[in-house]
């Protein structure tokens, strides 16, 4: 499989207009350091040319399976197997049928009943083809037999109809390549943004409002991110945890800092806001404020700090796909935590009991609920870091699930 070091992708182009966007494809896929073969069929190759794919991807082009040529350099078991990832973009309902029936009539189709390695599929077409009982019972079948699918995404089309059927955005296709190339790494390709910390509020150049928070779960999400592949920027608030390997780190101190932080993170896929954010601010004296005998203690007059994770969950372009918060109560956990969901309009909440017997905050064990639209989830006392990946798994399962987004 593959060559060595470096990874491979075989490329089949089927027919149809959205064929001229793997050549944008092919451009990014080889900026990643990847080898592009490609199989032309002869559908796509009325939409690209053989030339210029050739050109953009550095290699010859195949297409012919009965090619002496072709045989003799590479038969086309060998080329089914040449590569680490097989990627059919755009897949046509003709394409989709022939690979659910195991037909073998061109090269392409040879090539996808013949290979042992994992394939991927970019659809492409007419609304009413996509919808149509026979294309959906045939991608069930492809499904089933564990071919990954990234889009269709629905859109105004070249046909001028309007629905699912739209190739997936250049982006989209990659990342789902990345990710299809390192299953290890199911989070590859994906953009996350983490919150941790306590946020330092000043009151004057001395003297500052803050709490306990020690970073430590926040840290430890990040970490799981980025070992799951994602391209992670922590934006810390002021703890004495090193910066993790590995990832971006922005270190703020109040929470007006940190806002700031996160809006110039975006956009990206997930966030998840474990900071303990200070609720207010004061405006803060210039100098140290002085203790005078005979003068009344100064009063602290507390203003409202921006809500971050309410700020993200707002509905918009740049809303990341999957917003986490985390709700630390001392009393009536779960139903503070589910209408802090609602309130906020994050997706997930985690809600733990940080009363001061449990040794949770500040301490290396967390208990969490982990509560979604559709209910709680209990989950046993755990090591945080063992929160971290379990959440992470549950992150990547559900970017894995298609979830149509709101409009
Ligand atoms: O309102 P409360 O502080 O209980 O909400 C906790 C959740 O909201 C956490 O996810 C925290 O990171 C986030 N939060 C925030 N900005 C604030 C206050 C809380 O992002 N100003």
């Amino acid at each position: 499989m593959g060559d060595g070091a470096t990874r491979s992708v075989l490329l089949v182009v089927g027919g149809g207009i959205a064929a001229y966007k793997t050549l944008e494809l092919i451009r990014r896929l080889r900026e990643h350091g990847l080898r592009v073969r490609t199989v032309l069929t002869d559908a796509g190759a009325r939409f690209v040319t053989p030339m210029s794919i050739q050109a953009l991807s550095g290699e010859r082009v195949f297409s012919d399976l009965f090619s002496l040529t072709d045989e003799s350099e590479m038969g086309h078991i060998a080329l089914s197997r040449s590569s680490n990832l097989v990627v059919v973009c755009p897949a046509t309902a003709d394409l989709l049928a022939r690979m659910a029936t195991g037909l073998a009539g061109d090269l392409a189709t040879t090539v996808l009943l013949a290979t042992d390695t994992p394939v991927l599929v970019a659809p492409a077409m007419n609304v009413r083809m996509w919808t149509h009982a026979a294309t959906q019972a045939n991608v069930a079948t492809l499904r089933a037999r564990g071919v990954a699918f990234v889009g269709p995404e629905s859109g105004l089309m070249a046909c001028n109809e309007s629905g699912p059927g739209r190739l997936a955005e250049t982006d989209a296709i990659l990342a789902a390549i990345l990710r299809g190339l390192s299953p290890d790494r199911p989070l590859a390709g994906r953009r996350a943004l983490v919150t941790a910390g306590p946020t330092h509020e000043p009151i004057d150049p001395v003297r500052y409002i803050a709490n306990r928070s020690s970073g430590m779960q926040g840290y430890a999400i990040a970490e799981a991110l980025a070992a799951a592949g994602a391209d992670v920027t922590l934006v810390s608030g002021p703890t004495t945890l090193p910066d993790p390997a590995g990832m971006h780190t922005v270190r703020v101190e109040t929470a007006r800092d940190m806002l700031d932080a996160c809006r110039h993170a975006l956009p990206c896929d997930i966030a998840v806001c474990t900071a303990a954010v200070a609720d207010w601010h004061v405006a803060p004296a210039t100098q140290k404020i002085k203790k005078t005998a005979d003068a009344a203690p100064p009063a602290l007059q507390l203003l409202p700090n921006p809500d971050i994770l309410a700020t993200l969950s707002q509905p918009g372009p740049t809303r990341p796909g999957l917003i986490i918060g985390f709700a630390a109560e001392t009393e009536h956990v779960l139903a503070h935590a589910t209408t802090k969901r609602e309130r906020k309009g994050c997706d997930w909440i985690v809600a733990n009991d940080v009363s001061p017997g449990t040794g949770i905050m500040g301490g290396t064990e967390n208990e969490v609920t982990l509560i979604d639209a559709a209910g709680c989830e209990h989950w046993p006392r755990l090591d945080k870091t063992q929160v971290a990946h379990r959440l992470v798994a549950r992150i990547a399962t559900f970017l894995q699930t298609p979830h149509p987004k709101p409009e």
